[in-house]
């Protein structure tokens, strides 16, 4: 079986940046920087309030990243226009609340199928494959393969913020039941959200998991050992 990729999200290095509105932090440098360190992809969420990553992030990123650039985005036209203008290597559709400090929660594809599938198709059609963020259920993963998407994302953010080894554990069970339900289906699976270096290894064991997206965890050790750094040291735990 191959290894599972890496997506190594640098929103939380656009955030530093927009603390001063200046220049540093430097998005672009730091996909660089993760890539030559063993990243398989480097993922970004352009969010409608453009809180971190902005349009020029996005342009510069299509124009540099090696590996593949993928984009999160909201189901909403003005920036499926520009996913549709910029052709990321994948589109990662998510909710998104103005208020919310993180992406909470999946998207809810079975309470919205008729939007969700017409921006997979309008996604599909400019040749982007699309994955679909969603809780580990058996609703949103039928809802997600009713949708035409190629993948799906589960979310992980149950699971990494379970507090006693019961709830982890029927939190894992849950994504392993979600994982192979979307596999039956035809769809790829993905996993992501609040993952780190002591809870990532049951989820990248499940066998149907391809890639995982983290950020929050690597950017954070970045700090203290520098991010070529804290992308091997994630590499090598996945590799083990
Ligand atoms: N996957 C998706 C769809 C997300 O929205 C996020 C957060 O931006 C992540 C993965 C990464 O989450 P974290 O920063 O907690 O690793």
């Amino acid at each position: 079986m191959n290894a599972v990729r890496l997506g190594v999200n640098i929103d939380h290095v656009a955030t530093l940046r927009q603390a001063r509105g200046g220049m540093e932090p430097e998005p672009v440098v730091a996909a660089g920087i993760a890539e030559m360190a063993g990243a398989d992809g480097i993922t970004i969420h352009l969010r409608e309030d453009r809180r971190h990553i902005q349009d020029r992030d996005l342009r510069l990123l299509r124009e540099t990243v090696q590996t593949r650039l993928n984009l999160e985005m909201a189901c909403c036209e003005p920036i499926l226009d520009i996913a549709v203008a910029t052709l990321p290597d994948q589109a990662t559709l998510v909710p998104e609340r103005r208020q919310e400090l993180t992406t909470e929660g999946g998207l809810d594809v079975a309470g919205s199928l008729r939007p969700v599938t017409d921006a997979v198709r309008r996604l599909q059609d400019a040749g982007i494959p699309v994955s679909l963020f969603i809780e580990p259920s058996a609703e949103q993963v039928a809802a997600s393969a009713q949708s035409g998407a190629q993948s799906v994302e589960l979310h992980t953010g149950a699971y990494a913020n379970a507090r006693t080894p019961e709830d982890r554990a029927r939190r894992l069970s849950q994504l392993a039941q979600a994982a192979a339900a979307a596999r039956d289906l035809g769809l790829r699976v993905h996993a992501g959200h609040g993952l780190n270096y002591t809870n990532v290894r049951p989820v990248i064991a499940l066998p149907e998991v391809e890639e995982v997206n983290i950020g929050h965890s690597i950017i954070s050790r970045a700090l203290f050992v520098g991010l070529a750094q804290a992308v091997r040291e994630m590499k090598s735990l996945m590799a083990r």
